[in-house]
């Protein structure tokens, strides 16, 4: 049994060579923007009150591409962090290759089972044992504004069909500002198209499209006109897009330069840290035509398995503080997202995660809950990797038609 120590006591014990120190824990994650970052601070605190030390292994690049890459260089070295931030059907893969740790005996002693809802803790486990510890819920679905540009452009409220969007962008840019704030990742592409997929072709569409890959959806008309509806939006972005991050475009708003954005609510998390306030400041609605659907994305955290007995005490440690209801408050709080722990209190949060969080349960009920293709929560990774690519050559290069651009993403959908 280890015994754990606060951090300012290690070396004392260490002199007197009788407590065993705690452990290290590596954690590798892609939180670097400034909201980001303010949230992880809390989980680095919460390991650090138990006497953990934390090593921060942060790999910038927004959706997690880079980080993905560094990390199986790692893996492969035999040389895995403690923990990573891995979502979706990429967890069952990571769990397939046999390198990730067991966190049964945290989830029983804390009851996860009762504390998620069941398609949330499906996705955490491998042969019915759980192998992620899930942080969040966040909404991708939606559209940010500034809300002193839409008043200065004369647009009185934020657009709930995709020709409302055209009509305000319109004003917005004879106002002089920029009516789409973008960034230049395929991520950020495939982050608005699936916004548009949605807004266009409604969940269902959606679901065959995006998630079962069904040829006749992706080969369909709805596909073409999303692919077109994407398009036009291009015009309404600024000619530095290209090479952005997600957060500069944020920023973007922050600062009053842009109206709108279409991204999930970790830009909700910038607004945040630079104090700005929901319903005052800033604006959030469901993305055009998709106020009764909800595309979701899990962030959630594997164990590698590690040999010595204290980095295995601060896994367990920092599996039951992930789920924990302090955390689950304090990180959300930052991040953007709502929790993901059932029977949370949500009086500390904002009007925009109240909103999620009655969307998230609504569409639940009414079967329009979708998984996001752009974050990692719908196909397996090679399959996204290959539509994320199509998806932005398609908004990179205007010589590229709608029809073949329906083409190269149905390809894109039978990669191996
Ligand atoms: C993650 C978020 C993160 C965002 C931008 C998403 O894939 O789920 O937690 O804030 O990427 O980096």
């Amino acid at each position: 049994m280890v015994k754990r120590i606060p951090q300012a006591l290690a070396l004392l014990c260490l002199l007197a060579g009788r407590c065993v120190m705690a452990g290290e824990v590596e954690v590798l994650h892609w939180w670097t923007s400034g909201g980001e970052a303010r949230a992880m601070a809390e989980l680095k605190k919460t390991m650090q009150a138990q006497g953990h030390s934390w090593k921060d292994f942060a790999v910038a690049g927004g959706g997690g591409d880079n980080a993905m890459t560094v990390l199986k260089s790692r893996v492969i070295a035999g040389n895995p962090p403690a923990a990573a931030q891995i979502k979706g059907p990429a967890i069952q893969e990571w769990a397939t290759e046999g390198v990730l740790a067991n966190l049964d005996a945290t989830a029983k002693a804390e009851k996860w089972d009762n504390l998620l809802p069941p398609v949330v803790a499906n996705g955490m486990k491998y042969r019915g044992s759980y192998v992620a510890a899930p942080v969040n819920v966040h909404r991708v679905n939606w559209i940010w504004a500034n809300a002193a540009v839409l008043k200065k452009a004369g647009v009185a409220a934020m657009p709930k069909t995709w020709d409302e969007f055209f009509a305000a962008a319109d004003k917005i840019r004879k106002a002089g500002l920029i009516p789409l704030a973008h960034g230049g990742q395929n991520w950020q592409d495939l982050t608005v198209f699936e916004s548009v997929v949605l807004g266009v072709g409604g969940p269902k569409f959606y679901q065959d499209a995006l998630v079962k890959l069904d040829p006749t959806a992706l080969n369909s008309p709805t596909m073409a006109k999303s692919l077109e509806t994407f398009r036009r939006l291009k015009a309404y972005t600024d000619p530095a897009a290209p090479g952005r991050d997600w957060n500069l475009a944020t920023a973007l708003l922050i600062q009053n330069k842009a109206a709108f954005q279409i991204m999930g609510d970790w830009a909700k998390g910038e607004f945040s840290a630079a104090g700005k306030l929901p319903g005052k400041d800033y604006l959030c609605a469901a993305a055009p035509g998709s106020t009764n659907a909800y595309t979701f994305n899990l962030d959630s955290f594997v164990m590698f398995k590690l040999k010595s007995a204290g980095a295995q005490q601060a896994q367990a440690d920092l599996a039951a503080a992930l789920m924990g209801t302090t955390f689950q408050q304090t990180f959300n709080l930052s991040k953007g997202s709502i929790p993901v722990r059932l029977g949370m209190d949500m009086g500390k949060f904002d009007d925009c995660a109240k909103l999620s969080a009655r969307d998230f349960a609504a569409s639940g009920r009414s079967g329009t809950l979708v998984p996001s293709i752009s974050h990692g929560m719908a196909v397996k990774p090679a399959i996204e990797g290959a539509i994320k690519d199509a998806v932005s050559q398609f908004w990179n290069n205007d010589k590229i038609s709608v029809a073949d651009g329906v083409k190269s993403i149905a390809k894109a959908a039978v990669t191996q």
